[in-house]
């Protein structure tokens, strides 16, 4: 197929090579006119793994600033992979999204149907009031988000446990089940249903994660406490396969750039509704608890004036993401509670970090 990935970022690039390597012809739309340039004389350099070895084995794959390329070329299938980030509320913005739709309006009615896919996290009931803007345009428009992990998105693009599809209309979700056909190595089960459905689905199930996460991290701070040991309490609740061990570890609380946002922008969307989510309330208080007893547990294993070493900062070990993260948080707290710290990182994440909270912290590059 001709494919279309319009935003080809941190989550569009990797999709894009992917689709690629699987015999589709792809085009990326990105604004950037000098990251364009960089994809296409394949110098861009990725964080992220296998990135930069597909990015320079492609043969299919182009960039473009010029969102009318896909338009005049009849590409099949677009997807939208701009970034929303989240408001003040808890929601999501969706004006980079609204550039995209507004700019294919400025090219007037197609002549035959476009399949235009949302692959962006957004709030549930938005790809609806999409497509009764676009729908004069002749565009159908579907909602198909992607469960990955930064640092890992390659291999969880082509190994996912479930495609989930919000389809715009039955062929729409045919011609999503065959793309993902291509694509994924794994056998995975294939959700279709409305839009709205789909994209409740992205944020509950993120809200279901970080749930576990925060009921692991009480239970391991109760163990703690009582003197009682948290890993067996928890290796053993997991063993029951109604529950299972899958992220309900005693650890750090949840972070990065998707679970602490995905989970409040549920929230946000129940309240639209005249619902509250105590669920997700209570998880992001138990976040937020975890870390003051891990300050607590830190502060009273070490003396005053004992220097205490951090090793990664990431949200996750292997990224160069610092967004909410936990690890990051419980440094900042130690620091400001008048310890000595010492931060280990990769020289990219200790530029991040020198430039917000300068010499807040001693600085080692991690060999
Ligand atoms: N990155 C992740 O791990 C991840 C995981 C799950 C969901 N998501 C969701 O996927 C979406 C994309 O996230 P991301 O991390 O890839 O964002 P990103 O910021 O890395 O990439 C967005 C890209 O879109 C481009 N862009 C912006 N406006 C544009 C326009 N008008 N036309 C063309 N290109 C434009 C930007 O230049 C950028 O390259 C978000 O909704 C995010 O919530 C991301």
């Amino acid at each position: 197929m001709k494919i279309g990935i319009l935003g080809v970022g941190k989550l569009g690039l990797c999709f894009a090579l992917n689709l690629e390597r699987c015999g589709h012809e792809v085009l990326g739309i990105d604004i950037s006119e000098s990251y364009v340039q960089q994809l296409n004389q394949k110098t861009f350099q990725s964080h992220e793994p296998q990135v930069n070895e597909l990015l320079s084995l492609s043969k299919n794959f182009r960039a473009s600033s010029h969102i009318a390329d896909v338009l005049v070329n009849d590409y099949d299938l677009l997807f939208v992979m701009v970034a929303t980030p989240s408001v003040p509320g808890g929601g999501y913005d969706h004006y980079q999204i609204e550039r995209i739709t507004g700019a294919l309006v400025n090219f007037g009615q197609r002549d035959k149907p476009i399949h235009l896919v949302i692959g962006c996290t957004v709030m549930p009931g938005y790809t609806a009031e999409l497509q009764k803007q676009l729908h004069d345009y002749n565009y159908i428009l579907s909602y198909n988000p992607e469960f990955i992990a930064q640092g890992n998105i390659i291999e969880d693009q082509l190994y996912p446990d479930q495609v989930l599809i919000g389809e715009g209309n039955a062929e729409a979700g045919d011609m999503l089940e065959t793309v993902y056909g291509t694509l994924c190595k794994s056998k995975p089960t294939i959700c279709r249903m409305d839009p709205l459905s789909a994209e409740i689905t992205k944020l509950a199930t993120n809200c279901f994660l970080t749930t576990k996460i925060s009921f692991a991290n009480s239970i391991g701070d109760l163990a703690t406490q009582a003197g009682a040991d948290a890993e067996k309490i928890l290796a053993a609740i997991g063993s029951d396969s109604r529950i299972g061990n899958k992220y309900l570890k005693y650890g750090f609380g949840f972070g990065g750039p998707c679970f602490p946002r995905d989970n409040r922008a549920l929230n946000a969307y129940a309240e639209t509704q005249g619902n509250e989510m105590l669920i997700g309330k209570a998880t992001d208080n138990v976040n937020r608890q975890h870390l003051q007893f891990q300050l607590s547990q830190i502060l009273a294993k070490h003396k005053a004036e004992e220097l205490i070493i951090f090793n990664e900062v990431s949200y996750k070990p292997g990224t160069v993401i610092i967004e909410e993260s936990q690890q990051l948080a419980l440094a900042v707290a130690v620091a400001q509670a008048g310890r000595k710290v010492l931060v280990r990182e990769k020289p990219l994440v200790i530029e991040l970090l020198k430039e917000k909270y300068g010499n807040l912290f001693a600085y080692e590059v991690l060999s």
